[in-house]
């Protein structure tokens, strides 16, 4: 197992977007600067509380040329497992917390002819970083955002100043939506897509891409689900002989890290593959998006950072 070393990041500065979503200003708490990303990266947060530490990732939002600060937007889920919570109700400017350097598994590819953006509710955030390298590059592209009506439609002035006739809104109250067959019918070669918000509006890009005939290369998505919860379940590390308890609203990987271990781990979404895990005995439900469907039915791997045991104790060869 190995980890990646937080850094130490001061709360700058806080802005209640609208009434849902928070956008946080971090700074480097030694004054240094920060580590370089790419449009699409995201940081992992580790927020400390009383009862329990949250690990989780959020999108940079601010411009990549920017070493001095990162932006990341929280939205607030009050049926969520704590996490976004602790972020709207226990943190306030001047705050220490911990983020991971940062991960891009939804980088732009600089090789195509046209991008397309598509975005739903709080998935807007990597495009907010992406746009300042499409526009810096003079690259042809078009951003689609679709939000659930005008309150709750974040950053919609930032987008207009930053993409002009570029972008198309769609404001879900006034029966507006993206269409993703037109709108991709429509599209020269060469063109690539990426999409993150809602499962549902990402597997409508997906299943359109797919019907036209467009190459997977060309199709990028990005997808932040929470691990599910779910009943609190025993797993042994075969190796190391430890045996430990996985609450309810944890994941297996939450769980190893409050014990104070580091296994591999990127995403923690069940998208990037890093956490595969040998399972040696137990029943596994997946929730992942990696691994086969013939690896998930012989239940020999899990991806500990979203997958639960359906038994209640499961053996890992770790
Ligand atoms: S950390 Fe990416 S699949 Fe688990």
């Amino acid at each position: 197992m190995t980890g990646q070393a937080n850094i130490p990041v001061r709360v700058a500065r806080i802005e209640q977007i609208t009434p849902m979503i928070r956008r946080f200003t971090l700074e480097r708490s030694d004054g240094g600067t920060l580590p370089g990303f790419s449009g699409g990266s995201h940081v992992v947060v580790t927020m400390r509380g009383e009862e329990r530490t949250h690990h989780n990732p959020y999108s940079l939002m601010g411009s990549p040329d920017d070493k001095q600060r990162y932006q990341i937007s929280v939205r607030r889920d009050d049926d969520g497992r704590g996490g976004s919570l602790f972020m709207h109700q226990k943190v306030a400017e001047g705050d220490t917390l911990e983020v991971s350097p940062p991960t891009n598994l939804f980088a732009l590819n600089p090789l195509a002819e046209r991008h397309i953006l598509i975005a739903g509710g709080i998935g807007i955030t990597p495009f907010m970083a992406q746009l300042h390298e499409l526009r810096r590059a003079g690259a042809d592209y078009q951003m689609h955002y679709a939000f659930r009506d005008q309150e709750n439609a974040a950053f919609r002035d930032e987008l207009e100043a930053a993409c002009g006739d570029r972008l198309t809104a769609y404001d879900g109250s006034a029966g507006q939506f993206v269409q993703p067959a037109q709108l991709l019918g429509e599209q020269p070669l060469g063109t690539h897509v990426y999409v993150c918000g809602p499962k549902g509006m990402i597997e409508a890009v997906n299943e359109a891409a797919f019907e036209l005939g467009w190459a997977d290369s060309h199709v990028h998505w990005e997808e932040f689900a929470a691990p599910p919860v779910g009943k609190p379940f025993r797993v042994v590390l075969q190796k190391s002989g430890m045996e430990i308890t996985v609450p309810g609203a944890s994941s297996v990987l939450e769980a190893l890290e409050d014990a104070g271990l580091q296994p591999n781990c990127l995403c923690r979404g069940g998208v990037c593959g890093e956490c595969e895990t040998a399972v040696v005995e137990g029943e596994i439900e997946h929730n992942d998006h990696f691994l086969p469907d013939d690896v998930k039915q012989s239940n020999s791997r899990m991806m500990i950072c979203v997958s639960r045991a359906r038994s209640e104790r499961v053996v890992l060869d770790l």
